[in-house]
Formats: C-alpha cells, structure tokens, sequence
C-alpha cells in the first residue's frame, strides 16, 4: 500500500487522467485532482468513484491559477505531480495558437512554481511522440532528435520538455511520457474518452460512425508505402498508458533523491495500419463500418510507432491489452454514453 503518498493528478478528469487516477487509486496512493472541465465533465470523477468505490478529492481549479494551487499545497503534503492539464487538439492549434502556448506552457509553469515553493520535487509530464515531428526512424527510440513541429500543439510538448530539462537541475526530479496513440476505454465502460465535436483521432471517429452518429469514416490515403497503403501507428490502450504512470511514481521512489530529467516513450512497440485497424474494429464488434478511402491528410506521417524498450526494462512495465480488447472497450464506451443497446 501506498496509502502515505499524497498525488496531484492536473486534467484528472480528462481522458487518460482519469483513466491514471483508477489506476492510482487501485494501487493504493491517494489523490487529488484538478481540473477546469473547460474539455471534460464531472461525470468522469463519478465513473472514477464507480470504478474504485473511492469518492475522488476533486478541486475546479485552473492551473494557470496560481494562487489557487497554492491554497491547496498549502493544505495538502503532495509527493508528487501528474501533469495531464493541456490543450490537445491539432488542428484547433493551428487556429489557436496563442491559446494553446497559453495553456500548455503557462499552466506547467505555474505548476512548476508551486511545486518549487512547497518543495515537492516529483513531476511527471503527459508527453506526445509529437516532439519527433517526421522522423527518420520508423521504429522511434528516445534518441531520435525532435524535428520542427508539425504543430503549435506540437511545439508546445517540445517547449515543455526543454523546459522541463531545464528546470531539472533546479531540484525538481522529472519523467517525461511520450505517448503514442491512446485508444480504448476502461473495460468496465464507466470512464473514456470524450471528444468534442467532430472527432479529429482515428477511433472515436470509428466508433461515432458504427454509432450512426457520423455516415461513414474517410480514411485518409492509400498510397503510402506501407503494406496495405494506409497509415501505420502505435495504438495503445489508454488504461496501459495509465498504470505506466504509476510504475513511474514507483520509480521516483526507488531511486535516490537528487536531479533526474529522463523521457521514455509509451507504446505498444506495433506498427498497426488505419486500414488493419477498421477491418480489427468489424471482425472483433461484429458491427457495420461504413468507410471510404480519401486523401492524404496533410501533415500525416507515413508510419512510425514506438521502441518502447527502455521504459520497459527501466519500469518493468508492458502493455497487457492487444487491439482487439482496446477496440471492443472503446465500443462499449461508445455503446454506453449513447445509450445504445442491442447493436
Ligand atoms: P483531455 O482533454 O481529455 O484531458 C485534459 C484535461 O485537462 C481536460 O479535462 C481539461 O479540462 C483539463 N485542462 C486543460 N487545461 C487546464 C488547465 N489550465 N487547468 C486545469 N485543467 C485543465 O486530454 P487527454 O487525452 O486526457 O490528454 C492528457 C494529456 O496527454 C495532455 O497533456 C495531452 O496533450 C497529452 N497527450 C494526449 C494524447 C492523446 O492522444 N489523447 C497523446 C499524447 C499526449
Ligand atoms: C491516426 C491515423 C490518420 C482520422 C495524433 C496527434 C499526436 C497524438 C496522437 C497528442 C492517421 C488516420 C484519422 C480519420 C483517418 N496526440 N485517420 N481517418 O495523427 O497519429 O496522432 O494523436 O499528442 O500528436 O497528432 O492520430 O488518430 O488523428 O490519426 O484515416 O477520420 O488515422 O490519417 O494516419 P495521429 P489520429
């Protein structure tokens, strides 16, 4: 049990916080949890409570609100922090570009801040494989270098790292977690993801067309050179993005006290293409997904999915769902928030 150790999860009522905070919970550390639900709602912390039986500590506050995160360092003894709390659409950022270096790097910063004052040293950062813009490995490793961005959104997971580096040897203790493609929902159907509006990402658009909500999903180009001319990424289930964060946590407290900036990438190390996925999402619902093929998406990479080797050996941590288990839970989730029954 981890019962001693106080953690503050930022965006813990978004898609993967609140998949992490189930995981925290069930291992035993106790958490508090932060969020605007500017891009989520309060049903998340009540499917959380659902899932755990445990009433979740949960404050409204803006990370951008320093003051308020002071109030409540100063009443609580945090170990450590998640920093979920961001902005994450793509295509928003390049709209929005100003909102989106508002947010993700003021809300860090000021996370940092009072992190700094009330001398909690721990701080793990919700990282995107992003910050390898279009690299030259397809299989990326850790050491691949960040390319120009492809995105404002981009250029701030890239701007966080390089502050995040910095400020490791001002005291703070930092692992940074490059995600690759969460997918998927909890298996028990309570918690997942919420897009707004039309969905940008691959399953929830897959899962709203089967829904009937969308006519029929368009996949974006067929002639890269790949085995089947679709896209190839890592998609990897958002509750095994989540228990990798508290395999992090475990590490901080194994290792001495003292500066420590490190990046590990979060995936399934499998290279799955747009078009091996639908056809996964039909064989293993059973249901009908209208789908054509369109083109390009600009700004699209042709392929590349993790070399999730060293958070594997460093966390003793693997992925224990496939795709199929990944699809049939994001379904359910569907299934479940359209009140859908008998399809
Ligand atoms: P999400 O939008 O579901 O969750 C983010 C949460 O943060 C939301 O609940 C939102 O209301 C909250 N939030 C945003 N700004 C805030 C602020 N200033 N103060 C307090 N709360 C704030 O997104 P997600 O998919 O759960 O992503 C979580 C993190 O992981 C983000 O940093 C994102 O950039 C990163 N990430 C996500 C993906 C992905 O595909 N989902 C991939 C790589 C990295
Ligand atoms: C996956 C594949 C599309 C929708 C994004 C961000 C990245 C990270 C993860 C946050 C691509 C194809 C999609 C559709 C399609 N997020 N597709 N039809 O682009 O790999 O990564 O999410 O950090 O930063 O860029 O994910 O789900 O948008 O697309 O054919 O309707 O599915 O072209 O090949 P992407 P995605």
């Amino acid at each position: 049990m981890n019962s001693d150790q106080h953690i503050l999860v930022t965006g813990g009522a978004g898609y993967i916080g609140a998949h992490t905070v189930v995981e925290l919970l069930s291992a035993g550390y106790k958490v508090t949890v932060v969020d605007t639900l500017e891009r989520s709602e309060y049903r998340m912390i009540e499917g959380i409570e659902s899932i755990t039986g445990i009433r979740v500590d949960f404050h409204k506050i803006d990370c951008l609100d320093f003051v308020a995160l002071d109030t409540l360092f100063a009443a609580n003894d945090f170990s450590a922090v998640i920093h979920f709390a961001a902005y994450k659409s793509v295509n928003e950022s390049v709209v929005k570009p100003l909102e989106y270096y508002n947010n993700n790097l003021g809300s860090l910063l000021s996370v940092l801040e009072v992190m700094k004052k009330h001398h909690v040293q721990d701080i793990i950062f919700s990282s995107s494989c992003t910050v390898y813009g279009q690299p030259d490995q397809i299989q990326v490793d850790e050491s691949a270098p960040f390319k120009t961005a492809e995105s404002p959104y981009g250029s701030t997971k890239q701007l966080c790292e390089h502050i995040l580096k910095d400020v490791a040897t001002d005291g703070f203790r930092v692992i940074s977690l490059r995600y690759f493609n969460p997918i998927g929902a909890h298996p028990s159907a309570m918690i997942g993801e919420l897009p707004i509006g039309v969905p940008n990402n691959l399953v929830p658009y897959v899962t709203q067309t089967a829904a009937g909500v969308r006519d029929k999903l368009t996949v974006f180009g067929n002639d890269y050179n790949t085995l089947d001319g679709s896209c190839v990424r890592d998609f990897i289930h958002v509750s095994d993005v989540a228990s990798a964060h508290v395999k992090a946590i475990d590490y901080l407290n194994q290792q001495q006290k003292g500066n420590l900036f490190d990046a590990y990438n979060l995936g399934t190390g499998q290279g799955v293409s747009v078009l091996q996925l639908v056809k996964k999402f039909i064989e293993v619902t059973g249901v009908k997904l209208p789908y054509t093929i369109g083109s390009r998406r600009p700004g699209d990479v042709e392929k590349v999915y993790a070399d999730p080797s060293k958070i594997n050996k460093a966390f003793g941590w693997s992925t224990t769902y496939d795709l199929g288990q990944s699809l049939i839970h994001a379904w359910q989730w569907e299934k479940k928030i359209r009140n859908l029954k008998g399809i």
